[in-house]
């Protein structure tokens, strides 16, 4: 049975729930056989998908080509997908139009938009059209231009405040979802404990109502930079790049295909 925004806002304070980035048809139905409670389709696309610097060059046609992907592959997760820059930006018309694509060309169930107080407009507007928002907060990677990179962000007394007054406002302005991205936990466990909207966790410690890392990070795909908040599940990049190596080996050697993969 598909969760519904009900059941997820119903585990606020408890249990609590995981969510994890996916791109594209068959990860989503690994993702919903391991009953992950929620899915992700992340701006990140730009990074770990497509070989960008950062996410800032991702559009609304990519978040839908790999948003319809993943909602066909995971048919019973609540699915989020995520609002690339520049989509909402602009004005809150803009807002609610490609929030409104989004939802109606892949299919998912809520949307999520980076930025706090200077985007509750966009945030209420997109609510009231009957489309869930998750909002994101603190490290907001499409503004790392202006952050001068990705740096935590809530350590000193100034941002700590700004980002507590930004959690609080977008849950007033309607988001039922907040991601915390690498705040201090204590931080974290203040907001989470102060408004009613579930408190999404990356990089924000062990007190939010639900976690969410890029699977590609949790499960080792790749061998270069791991961020300090990662835990690494598995070692898939030995493991594929072990697989290329023996087929490679097998081909040269006449080994691959042998009798049993031949049609006679
Ligand atoms: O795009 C993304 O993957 C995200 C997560 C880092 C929360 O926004």
């Amino acid at each position: 049975m598909k969760k519904t925004i009900l059941d997820l806002m119903s585990r606020k304070g408890g249990q609590p729930l995981s969510m994890l980035t996916c791109y594209d048809y068959m990860t989503a139905k690994a993702l919903e056989e391991a009953d992950i409670d929620m899915i992700l389709v992340g701006d990140s696309l730009g990074n770990v998908v497509l070989g960008y610097e950062n996410t800032l060059a991702v559009t609304v046609d990519d978040m839908i080509h790999h948003g319809a992907a993943v909602c066909r592959g995971a048919k019973n997760t609540f699915v989020v997908v995520d609002m690339p820059f520049m989509s909402y930006q602009p004005s809150v018309r803009d807002a609610v139009v490609n929030a409104g694509r989004i939802m109606k060309e892949t299919g998912c169930q809520a949307v999520k938009m980076e930025g706090g107080i200077e985007y509750c407009d966009r945030i209420k507007a997109i609510t009231d059209a009957g489309i869930p928002v998750v909002a994101h907060i603190g490290m907001t990677p499409q503004s790392v231009n202006a952050m001068g990179g990705f740096k935590v962000q809530g350590k000193n007394d100034a941002q700590y405040e700004r980002i507590l007054r930004d959690a609080k406002a977008v849950t007033e302005a309607g988001a039922f979802a907040i991601t915390l991205e690498c705040i201090p936990e204590k931080l974290a466990t203040q907001i989470t404990k102060e408004v009613s909207a579930l408190t999404i966790g990356i990089g924000a410690g062990n007190n939010c109502d639900a976690q969410v890392l890029v699977w590609q990070d949790m499960a080792g795909y790749d061998n270069g930079f791991t961020p300090k908040f990662v835990n690494k599940y598995a070692d898939v990049h030995t493991t594929i790049v072990n697989a290329f190596k023996q087929y490679k080996q097998d081909v040269a050697d006449r080994t691959f295909p042998n009798d049993k993969q031949t049609f006679h």
